[in-house]
This record gives structure tokens, sequence and C-alpha cells, in this order.
């Protein structure tokens, strides 16, 4: 409901739109749209009112509230539910709640900032107010258990492809950091719920550092961590890049259902920096580590590795290149 008022007022650029038009559209009375309005407001849209000539928008917040993200959101699955947080403890948390509770698959839950961002292996993430984007996506595929770890490739290209449109060159790390410089710029999360031949819901986890300089990043990360406005030398729309993600991200979810991870390999391999380069691999597994040369990545997203021993499959697990 609100989108669509937000849409009005956006089509009506610098004209007044009458409260009585809005009413009649959306079929609810004046009332009721001036509390709409008021919503609109405290969420940081400036909207005029004048008796008689009715409101006009002066200016729309960089938030990443459904009524401005879902504008012209072009997506067939996903994001057509999104649940939204000023500040929430971890959007993988909420999702997983929403999921277990039914949520339809493609539903989106996305917050300002975490004060309890999860990351891979147990680590933290950080995710301050404003400054990235920071979300979770529900799906519900028909596929294997053993397939979920390629959902997580899947986000990593899609992400990859939305910085392309904004002439950024996504660099992957297997199996899923996209970096800027050896530094981190996108963390993904992946945690499946299922029973042994198939999958209930998968949740993935989005955290795109945006806009934070090197100074703003805690000390303790600030040799790891880069930001896109790093990268890219100024600042970048939040709402712009978060609906491109969600639209690369639908491409390849509905491409993936279709026919299968070949793409989406094959798309990987291209933005990867992993293959070919001399590596130190800490298996999630069992903790062991060990080094050798990154030599493919194969049909499961495994990563496969040459040692002195002969080649190992990696499924899971953290790599450094050395
Ligand atoms: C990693 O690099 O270790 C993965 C980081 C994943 C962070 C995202 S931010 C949105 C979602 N909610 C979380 O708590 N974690 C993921």
């Amino acid at each position: 409901m609100r989108k669509t008022i937000v849409e009005m007022l956006k089509s009506a650029g610098e004209n007044f739109i009458s409260g009585e038009s809005i009413a009649g559209k959306l079929g609810i009375s004046r009332t009721a749209v001036w509390k709409h309005i008021q919503i609109l407001r405290e969420h940081g849209y400036e909207i005029i009112s004048r008796e008689r000539r009715g409101y006009k928008l002066k200016d729309a917040p960089d938030l990443l509230l459904p009524s401005e993200i879902q504008i012209g959101l072009d997506t067939q699955i996903i994001g057509k539910e999104m649940d939204y947080y000023p500040s929430v403890d971890s959007t993988n948390r909420v999702a997983k709640k929403l999921a277990y509770h039914g949520a339809p698959e493609g539903t989106i839950v996305v917050a300002e900032e975490q004060d309890g961002g999860k990351g891979r292996l147990d680590r933290t993430f950080y995710s301050p107010r404003g400054k990235g984007i920071w979300f979770s996506v529900v799906l519900r595929p028909n596929f294997l258990p053993k397939d979920a770890p390629k959902f997580t490739l899947m986000a990593a290209v899609a992400v990859a492809e939305a910085m392309a449109r904004f002439n950024l060159r996504a660099q992957i790390k297997w199996p899923n950091d996209i970096l800027f410089d050896g530094r981190k710029i996108v963390g993904i999360l992946t945690e499946m719920t299922g029973e042994i031949g198939r999958i209930t819901y998968i949740v993935v986890g989005i955290g795109i550092n945006v806009n934070i300089s090197r100074e703003e990043f805690p000390k303790e990360i600030r040799s790891v961590a880069a930001s896109l406005s790093e990268m890219n030398g100024a600042l970048l729309s939040r709402v712009e890049l978060f609906r491109a993600v969600l639209e690369e991200f639908d491409k390849l979810y509905i491409e993936v259902n279709k026919s299968g991870f070949d793409k989406v390999i094959k798309r990987w391999k291209k933005y990867n920096v992993t293959l070919g380069r001399n590596i130190r691999v800490i298996s999630a597994s069992d903790g062991e580590s060990f080094n050798g040369k990154a030599v493919d990545l194969d049909a499961n997203g495994a990563l496969v590795v040459e040692t002195r021993q002969g080649l190992q499959t990696v499924y899971a697990g953290d790599v450094s290149i050395r």
C-alpha cells in the first residue's frame, strides 16, 4: 500500500497529488492516506502537504525500505515479500525463523544495522547502520542437501554481476568472499535445514560493505575489510545496488532451477581469484590445514587442490592466498 503511495508521489514529480486521488486509487479513505503519509514521514520521506492541493514528495531517504526497493524491482521470485528492520541482531536468524513458520520462497529480511551479524565458521560480521546491505533470502529449492553449498556460489556470482552494472569488477575467493585489494567487501553465509533427501529451506545471508571508509572499520578488521565506495572512489546508492543484487539473484536462481548449476560455475570461474594460485586451506570438517595449488572447481562447487600427496577436494573451509 505504502509502496503504491510512494510510486504515485514519485510519478507526480514536482506536482502535488490530491489525497482524494490516492484514496480513490487504493480504495481507502483520505484519513487512511494521511496515516500512511505520517508513517512514510517517520521513515524519513520528506512529504509536503498543502490544503486543497494534496501531497508532494520532496526527498526520499537512502534507506532499504520495501517501499523504496520494490519500486521498479524487476524480479519474479526474489523480494516479493520483504521484512525490514532499522536494527536487528542477525537477518539470518530472523529469516530462518520466518522460513520455519512457512515464509514463501524469495522472502527477504533486510536491516540497516545488525548488532549480532553472523559470519561463517562462528565468526561475527561487522554491520554498521546505514553503511551496507545486510540481508537474507529464503529459498525452497527442489534440490538435494548436498547441493546447498552451490547456492552460496550462486549468491557470490549474483553480487558480482550486480557490481558489474556499476563498472566494479568483483574478485571472488573460494567459496564466496568478494575481495578488493585482498580485503573482504562481501561475505555470504548460507544455512540449510533439510531431511536426508530434501532441502526444506535455505537461508542465504549476504553482507555487502557499501559506504564504509577505511577509518570507519574497527582497527581489528581494517587490514582485512574494504568497501565498495573505496573501490569505486565515491559513495554508492545502496537502494540501486540492492535492487541490482536482487535482480541478478533472481535471474540466476531461475536459471539454476531450470538447468542446474553449470552456468553459475562457469560465471564463478570468470570472477574467481583462487584458481591457479598457491593457497593454504583450513578444512572446516577437521580443522586440518595444508598448502597446495588450487586447480579447479568441481561440478559440486568443491575446490580441487593439488598437493604433494596428490589431488585433494575441499568441500568447506577457509582459504588464504599465499
Ligand atoms: C562471512 O563472510 O563469514 C559471512 C558473512 C555473512 C554476513 C551476512 S550479513 C546478512 C546476514 N545476516 C547475518 O547475520 N549474516 C549474514
